[in-house]
């Protein structure tokens, strides 16, 4: 049972059918259970959609450990990882914040996107991550928390390329010294990874494969520039319940892929239904 808490953003299942499908093809869970039973921490650098998230979920659903959730922006201040004093019928009292709780606790913690933060909010993980694992709470008195000796933390970046992103500074990175890539699967295992969500007959299995060339296509394309966006693995499962729901495949690649890059103009557009085009044939539905 994952009971997840999320600061900021972006729906969390708890448990659930998503955690049960995660197809682990590249030996992740291994590593990630080799590192917690030898007390490392872990950064998983990888671009959107690549099953960061799922995989962590799943690693804390197999473990049958709480998972601690911060999604990170701009917007993330230390009092949300930390805590806030409060004043209640003249008392006051100090709320802890998700990174004290999962210290206490020795839970799981999942900073998401970590460098998306400012830097006085790393300033301050910094130091529950060292390794000394305890944190000064300058909000509370000076109290001390120390970490239970099973926490476990989880960080996930973005790869620089992507827009909005900042390099972790290095003092951060050497508190995560288990980094582990995830990319895109190989075709053959997007399509095993679309069949754990959606249930496809041959004519489907055979239209996903395309939308999966298309896909790589176009991550290719955004990688040297050429396009502003690269579709992720979001992107393969949708179009494939578009299929199963009954929509004809030119026109489920057409709402999945090509009218995203509508927002860069009408030529990004053009190029990748042109790409669509010679895929899935001409404007018959
Ligand atoms: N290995 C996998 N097995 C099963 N489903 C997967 C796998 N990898 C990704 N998915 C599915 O792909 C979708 C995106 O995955 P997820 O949200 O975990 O990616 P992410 O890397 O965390 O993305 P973001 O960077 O945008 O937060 C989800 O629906 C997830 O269930
Ligand atoms: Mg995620």
């Amino acid at each position: 049972m994952v009971a997840a808490t999320e600061l900021g953003g972006q729906r969390q299942q708890e448990g659930g059918e998503e955690v049960v499908n995660y197809l682990d093809w590249n030996n992740a869970l291994d590593v990630l259970e080799k590192a917690y039973r030898s007390g490392l921490f872990v950064l998983i650098i990888g671009p959107k959609g690549t099953g960061k998230t799922t995989l962590v979920r799943r690693f804390a659903s197999q473990m049958q450990k709480e998972l601690h959730s911060v999604n990170f922006s701009l917007r993330t201040r230390e009092s949300h990882l930390v805590g806030t004093r409060t004043i209640e019928k003249g008392q006051i009292s100090f709320v802890e914040g998700v990174l004290v709780k999962s210290m206490r606790n020795g839970t799981m913690l999942y900073l998401d996107e970590l460098n998306a933060a400012e830097a006085d909010v790393l300033l301050r993980l910094d130091e529950a991550l060292d390794d000394r694992r305890q944190l000064v709470l300058k909000e509370a008195e000076g109290q001390v928390v120390k970490a239970a000796p099973d926490w476990f933390v989880i960080a996930t970046i973005n790869p620089l390329s992507h827009v909005g992103t900042k390099e972790l500074p290095p003092q951060l990175l050497s508190r995560f010294p288990v980094r582990m890539r995830l990319d895109y699967p190989p075709e053959e295992l997007e399509l095993e990874i679309v069949k754990r969500h959606v249930k496809l007959d041959d004519a489907h299995t055979r239209d996903v494969k395309h939308a999966i060339q298309l896909a790589k296509s176009l991550r290719d394309a955004a990688a040297v520039e050429e396009l502003y966006y690269s579709p992720s693995l979001r992107e393969t499962i949708a179009f494939a319940k578009m299929l199963a729901a009954g929509l004809a495949p030119r026109h489920a690649a057409e709402v999945v892929y090509a009218n995203a890059y509508d927002q860069w103009g009408q030529v990004e557009y053009q190029k990748v239904m042109d790409m669509i085009t010679s895929i899935f044939g001409g404007s018959g539905r």
